[in-house]
């Protein structure tokens, strides 16, 4: 032990750690505990561990508002709520599309943390982060009565193999980060469930003793999933059966607890013949481990309802019971790893506000539709429901990327950002495996026969953009052109390419994918550029009535691509078969007995490349208003505040120049529902004027697109 703060060291041991260190050589684990004065007694070390967590702050990006669940035709129905969905508060719940690191902290120290505040600081936690390898992100969409496995999408995959590349020290890593801006985030008196299994449940403990002390542990529960596949029970050893959920709180003594019970069986009378007094059986810390504690049964009688395909979806019934004891109603509740959406479809149905955030696009469209769902529920039985948002930090990230350091001004500063674009745009270029053209002021690359054009970084493709890559084209004499981007202007699309096609030059327009930033998936080769999708959709007017109209989808197009056709065919086994998506058409592909193959396109018509769709009769009625770190854009827009001390920051609200998509009428399939409405309810005009009505479509994939369409209202 160290007496007056000195290191206390035998000479032999001095001797020792000075021979060491001059031959180069690792010093033994003992010294850790003899060397340094900040030490725990007891600590989990890992490869890579560091005590700096992220502290970026992007402003958040509004993409969509879900008032309530539909208007339908009855106006009348409609009145029984507000405007906002029956919601008194000024809080929108949030579905937050992205990284949770960036959005933890960008939540933890901008402009939303003080929304959070106003709501009663964030209360609950429950986080069931990825640990079963690999599972969450390869999906199975079903398509007719087929079924296909769509793979994990490149930034996906990154993902997995961030948490997951280099084993158990990765995810720890991961989570111990993620934990960390979760318990700033905390309200003082708030709780927090972490759910795992066995795989790192040891580990995890110690990574949340350490983020919240060992006295804010307060249980672990232990949790009977319940059924067992076939294959897991013939194991020749102690069937697996259970997930461990971590119980901590933000300050060891005061907490929100209500205590639950499970209710006597009616048929239950006491030893001496009296009524039972008394609520019941206190739960207890194992779950739906006993008879009384009926969960299982839960399980089997509503979970197959709740199932949306999600392959590692949780019950509701579970996430219910620690919701109920952890928060009280109106609190702000939070799931960082959302999935399907269970924590959100609970706090819903149990008046809770809600915060849930996932990476991957499919997780937040399921969460969109369950969620519409809900609220479409609670809105029948005449309950009030939530408004709800869905945001990402989009082109913020892209900003984040090609961000140069604050310290830098005028001129130097203008030099380095174009390098760093340059820099950029060459990894567009290598990912989308052309060659830069060097010493062109226009045209940015060459892929084979055809020029490439990458269109701006922070800005969507204009149609003046787009007639000016047309002029160039002319000028030059180039008759096939590709233009990249991240984001197009809407209502662009089929004007802008129709008009290519008449001046002889055949434009292709293409998506630059979020997969970019990652650079070892870009020098895999791994990185996919899809082309721009197509809607049509035709207002129908009312004969009788002018300001009365409908809206019918008329055309969608789509291109996608996964895998080898030839290589899935070749590794079939004779009598089976599987679906492929090749050259834009979902393909199934059988071989029979004899080795002979059969292929049948399952995508037959146009609107079965389609999962969802919604309509907004008035687009431009509201405006998208960021909350944003004051000085953001003063810097220049592409400048990301990252306060050097991690401090709460001053904000304002501006004006994106975007408008937000409200969710007015949608029609969607479920796992239970395949059927697809193709015409809109009626929606009537209160004044007669110019309108921008705007179409949003969801593929089977889960990506979204937009379309603007004009009207005049008399
Ligand atoms: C086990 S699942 C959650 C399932 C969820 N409890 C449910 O009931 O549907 C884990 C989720 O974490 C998400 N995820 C993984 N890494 C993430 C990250 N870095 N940021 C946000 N979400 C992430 C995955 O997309 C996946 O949906």
């Amino acid at each position: 032990m160290a007496k007056n703060n000195q290191i206390e060291l035998t000479d032999a041991e001095k001797r020792d750690l000075t021979e060491r260190i001059i031959a180069g050589k690792y010093l033994p684990e003992k010294y850790r505990f003899l060397l340094f004065e900040d030490k725990s007694e007891v600590e989990l070390v890992w490869n890579g561990k560091s005590r700096d967590v992220c502290n970026t702050i992007l402003p958040f990006q509004t993409l969509e508002h879900i008032d309530e669940p539909r208007k339908e035709k009855n106006a009348n129905e409609e009145l029984s709520f507000d405007s906002r969905g029956g919601q008194k508060s000024k809080w929108n719940n949030k579905l937050i599309w992205g990284d949770n690191k960036l959005i933890l902290s960008s939540l933890r120290g901008g402009p939303l943390r003080r929304d959070i505040e106003e709501a009663g600081g964030l209360k609950l936690i429950y986080i069931d982060p990825p640990f079963d390898v690999g599972a969450d992100f390869s999906i199975d969409i079903p398509i007719g009565d087929q079924t296909f496995h769509k793979e994990a999408n490149v930034l996906e995959k990154v993902a997995y193999r961030d948490t997951w590349g280099r084993g158990s020290d990765s995810f720890i890593a991961m989570i111990y980060e993620r934990l960390i801006l979760m318990r700033d985030l905390m309200h003082p008196e708030g709780s927090i469930y972490v759910h795992i299994d066995w795989r790192l449940s040891g580990v995890v403990r110690m990574v949340l003793d350490e983020v919240f002390g060992a006295k804010s542990f307060q249980r672990e529960i232990i949790w009977r999933i319940g059924w067992i596949s076939g294959y897991k029970s013939t194991a020749s050893n102690w069937i697996r059966n259970h997930d461990t959920i971590f119980f901590y709180t933000r300050s060891p003594e005061n907490f929100t607890f209500n205590k639950e019970y499970i209710p006597y069986p009616s048929d239950y009378v006491r030893r001496d013949g009296n009524e039972p007094s008394g609520k019941g059986y206190p739960i207890e810390d194992t779950w739906n481990c006993s008879k009384m504690d009926i969960m299982d049964s839960i399980q089997i009688k509503s979970f197959s309802g709740e199932k949306t395909g999600y392959a590692t979806q949780k019950n509701e019934a579970l996430v219910e019971r620690l919701m109920k004891a952890s928060s009280n109603p109106g609190d702000l509740v939070a799931d960082f790893f959302c999935g399907s959406g269970t924590t959100a479809a609970v706090a819903e149905k149990h008046g809770r506000k809600w915060i849930c955030a996932d990476l991957g696009k499919f997780g937040i469209h399921t969460t969109r539709k369950r969620l519409i769902q809900v609220q479409r529920e609670l809105k029948k039985q005449g309950k009030p429901f939530s408004a709800f948002e869905v945001l990402n930090l989009g082109k913020y990230q892209r900003h984040a990327y090609i961000d140069v350091s604050h310290r830098l001004t005028g001129k130097i500063k203008e030099k380095a950002l174009a390098a760093k674009e340059k820099e950029f745009r060459d990894l567009i270029l290598k990912a989308y495996k052309s060659q830069p053209l060097l010493n062109d002021e226009f045209f940015h690359g060459k892929s084979g026969n055809r020029i490439v054009v990458v269109g701006p970084v922070n800005l969507p493709v204009t149609r003046l953009f787009v007639e000016e890559v047309i002029s160039q084209c002319r000028q030059r004499c180039v008759t096939r052109c590709d233009l990249l981007a991240f984001e197009f202007e809407l209502g662009l699309f089929p004007a802008a390419l129709d008009e290519a096609k008449q001046k002889g030059i055949d434009l292709l327009t293409k998506i630059i994918p979020p997969d970019v930033f990652d650079r070892r998936a870009v020098e895999a080769g791994e990185v996919e550029f899809h082309e721009v999708s197509y809607i049509e959709a035709t207002p129908r007017t009312d004969k009788k009535d002018p300001r009365t109209l409908t809206i019918e989808l008329t055309d969608f197009s789509v291109f996608h691509q996964q895998g080898q056709a030839k290589k899935a065919a070749e590794e079939l086994k004779e009598g089976k078969s599987t679906v492929i998506c090749e050259k834009g058409n979902l393909v199934k592909v059988s071989k029979d007995k004899d080795g002979k193959i059969n292929k049948e396109i399952l995508t037959k018509k146009w609107h079965d490349w389609i999962d969802y769709w919604a309509v907004d009769f008035d687009y431009e009625s509201r405006k998208e208003i960021i909350k944003r770190a004051k000085g953001f854009g003063d810097k220049g827009e592409k400048d990301v505040y990252t306060p050097e001390d991690g401090s709460f920051v001053d904000t304002e609200e501006v004006w994106s120049g975007n408008y937000i998509f409200e969710n007015e009428w949608q029609s969607f399939r479920t796992k239970k529902d395949r059927e697809l409405e193709l015409t809109s309810a009626s929606h009537t005009y209160e004044k007669k004027g110019r309108y921008i009505i705007a179409v949003k479509v969801v593929d089977i994939f889960g990506n979204d697109t937009m379309t603007l369409v004009p009207i005049n209202i008399q």
